[in-house]
């Protein structure tokens, strides 16, 4: 994760700390229960050291991802400048500390939270941001699946879907995007369960009239609905305490996410999004670009020069521009 010079280094070094000795068990204990129904426990099951294991092996990852998607926001949006934020589900509050990090027009910040173990380790994080909204934030312990909640510009619910039954998530999505107005991020890990809840949420927002701020080129049927999934990933550096408690001789690790931000703004998307790694083979380059509400695969040959160029550089997740997608270099995947 690139953190340079940011209060990013501060969350993470704070976040490394918070491990004791016992916690790399207590760890994956609590990765076991993810595991077997991707919910976390309320607070009678859930200890300190689940508590801790969060802090060092997943909010490092939960940050990473929901930072990209507050940058991928920003990049769309380059005049957009909220001022307030709820963070629904906040676990340690790393949603936002992201958002708030990106955008720094942010003047207050609600967090919603059911457990008060979450909750009050999130609450000492906050308390030692740089970021002033970010100490004056105010916690709500409160049920965010059935309780009205209050309204912000930037709403943000990470990793908070998977704990719903499937078929609330229509209904609860649509009270979350009525305390929005302007930009609602629901982000996922990218597995086929974590997309399948966002396609749901996707479907039930454009009935809405939300219309996408990212990372969709369009606003039809997803093209990824049946066959496959759409994800994108970001690379975390892996702190010590982070690899001794995976026991991973790996110094970084990926974290593999699923969104969608809806919006209450008219979006200027691009031309289409890169949805795989780039294939790059003697001559041409093969490109997976979601485009016009279908899956093409796109070759890009060394005689189209500009295009060539880009697709050399491109990186999965990325727009594509108009001229990588012209009429004739399209093919159905
Ligand atoms: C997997 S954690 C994600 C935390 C954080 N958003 C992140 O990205 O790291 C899910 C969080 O949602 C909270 N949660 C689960 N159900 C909830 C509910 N009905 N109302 C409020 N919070 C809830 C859990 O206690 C937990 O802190």
């Amino acid at each position: 994760m690139d953190s340079s010079g940011s209060d990013a280094d501060d969350l993470l070094s704070m976040l490394d700390r918070s491990a004791d000795a016992d916690v790399a068990g207590s760890w994956e204990m609590l990765s076991e229960r993810y595991r077997l129904d991707g919910r976390t426990p309320v607070d009678s099951a859930l200890t300190t050291q689940h508590v801790q294991g969060y802090a060092v092996a997943r909010a490092p990852a939960t940050f990473a991802a929901t930072r990209a998607v507050m940058r991928e926001i920003a990049r769309r949006r380059p005049t957009w400048a909220p001022l307030s934020l709820l963070d629904i589900g906040a676990g340690l509050g790393t949603s936002a500390w992201a958002g708030v990090e990106t955008f720094s027009s942010i003047r207050s910040v609600t967090l919603v939270e059911r457990s008060a173990k979450m909750a009050s380790f999130g609450a000492a994080l906050l308390s030692e941001s740089s970021l002033q909204p970010l100490r004056e934030a105010q916690w709500k312990e409160a049920d965010a699946f059935s309780q009205t909640l209050p309204s912000a510009d930037l709403v943000c619910a990470s990793y908070i879907l998977g704990e719903l039954d499937e078929d609330r998530v229509q209904d609860v999505v649509s009270r979350w995007w009525a305390s929005c107005s302007g930009e609602l991020v629901l982000l996922n890990p990218g597995t086929p369960r974590g997309f399948a809840n966002i396609v749901i949420a996707r479907t039930a927002l454009l009935g809405l009239g939300a219309r996408l701020t990212a990372p969709c080129p369009s606003e039809g049927a997803c093209p990824m609905e049946d066959a496959d999934w759409c994800h994108f990933a970001v690379r975390l550096q892996r702190t010590p305490n982070h690899r001794r408690m995976k026991d991973g001789s790996l110094g970084f690790e990926d974290e593999k996410f699923s969104y969608v931000v809806a919006s209450r703004s008219e979006p200027q998307h691009p031309a289409g999004r890169l949805v795989r790694h780039p294939q790059v083979r003697s001559g041409h380059i093969r490109l997976s670009v979601c485009v016009d509400d279908s899956i093409r695969e796109v070759v890009v040959g060394k005689a189209r020069k500009a295009a060539f160029r880009w697709a050399r550089n491109a990186s999965w997740g990325d727009e594509v521009p108009a001229e990588v997608v012209a009429p004739g270099s399209l093919q159905d995947s």
